[in-house]
């Protein structure tokens, strides 16, 4: 794989020194009360610790790089700040430190990516189509591929139903298929990968191999280790908001493993870990 990479690499996500911090309001004494609004506009002046103004630093100095043509995996354990560092990517968050540099346009394809439950999914495969910039030609002519991707449509005619209906697996479905009907500079996917079955993985997988290929960058948030495995080359491994491990996909998956079989119960039922094989 090493021996094909181009000398002229472009770099498309700059992340330099990142810092982002949350902060939560009405967490001091009285919170929530009358009272304790009016203290606050009162005493605009006080800190914000004396505000009842929580901070959460959930990412801490983090700095990497990110090529054109690169499958990336963000590992780390739960809340450790990485769809923190995909939404301020997507230019969704703010950071406190630091800067981050996009070329070219991210798409952040979350489990809360803004489709309409009301809606159909038809409708929701021409609104989402638009809004990622879709011509309505466009968008009529992929449309029978993005519902055979999904494959909502296998057990019955569910794309004219309203998105409520569906399962959490299909809802997952239908919008990775939506964004990955299009090509992206930039494509950050976060656990939408999760709640498919094995064939829609492998499915998608593949559809992430072909975007990489068209030379974009895909940045793949999961908690299975094989999906990460089978689809980057590269990990960035986040452990309480700090950037512990950037390399290639194996070393960054063989140290994180240590690590969280090292804080695992080991009870009889715990799950297989998760290791490829057919
Ligand atoms: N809207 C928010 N307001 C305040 N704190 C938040 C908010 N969202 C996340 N956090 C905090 O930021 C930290 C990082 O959260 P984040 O959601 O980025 O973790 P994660 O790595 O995506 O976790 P998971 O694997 O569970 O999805 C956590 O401590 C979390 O409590
Ligand atoms: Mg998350």
């Amino acid at each position: 794989m090493a021996d094909s990479v181009n000398d002229e690499r472009i770099p498309t996500v700059i992340c330099d020194g990142v810092d982002i911090v949350y902060r939560v309001n009405g967490t001091g004494a009285g919170r929530g009360s009358a009272t304790a609004a009016l203290n606050r506009m009162l005493h605009r002046k006080q800190t914000e610790k004396a505000a009842g103004v929580r901070r959460v630093h959930a990412v801490k100095n983090v700095s990497f790089t990110a090529y054109k043509g690169e499958a990336i995996g963000l590992i780390g354990t739960n809340g450790s700040g990485k769809s923190t560092l995909l939404r301020a990517v997507a230019g969704l968050l703010p950071v406190e430190n630091g800067k981050i540099y996009t070329n070219g346009q991210p798409s952040l394809l979350g489990v809360n990516a803004a489709l309409m439950g009301d809606l159909t999914g038809e409708r929701n495969v021409i609104l989402g189509g638009l809004a990622m910039g879709m011509s309505r030609e466009e968008i009529k002519a992929r449309y029978q591929e993005i519902v055979d991707f999904s494959g909502i449509n296998e057990k019955g005619d569910f794309i004219t139903l309203p998105m409520r209906t569906y399962s959490s697996g299909m809802g997952a479905r239908l919008r990775f298929s939506i964004a990955a009907a299009k090509n992206h500079d930039v494509l950050l996917i976060d656990e939408a990968l999760a709640t498919g079955d094995r064939s829609f993985q492998r499915r998608s997988e593949k559809r992430i191999r072909e975007l990489r290929e068209q030379a974009g960058t895909v940045f793949l948030v999961t908690h299975s280790n094989a999906t990460i495995r089978d689809t980057c080359e590269r990990a960035l491994w986040l452990e309480r908001g700090v950037l512990r491990m950037d390399g290639p996909t194996e070393d960054v998956l063989a140290a994180y493993e240590d690590f969280t079989n090292g804080d695992k119960p080991k009870g009889p039922a715990a799950p297989a870990p998760a290791k490829q094989g057919k």
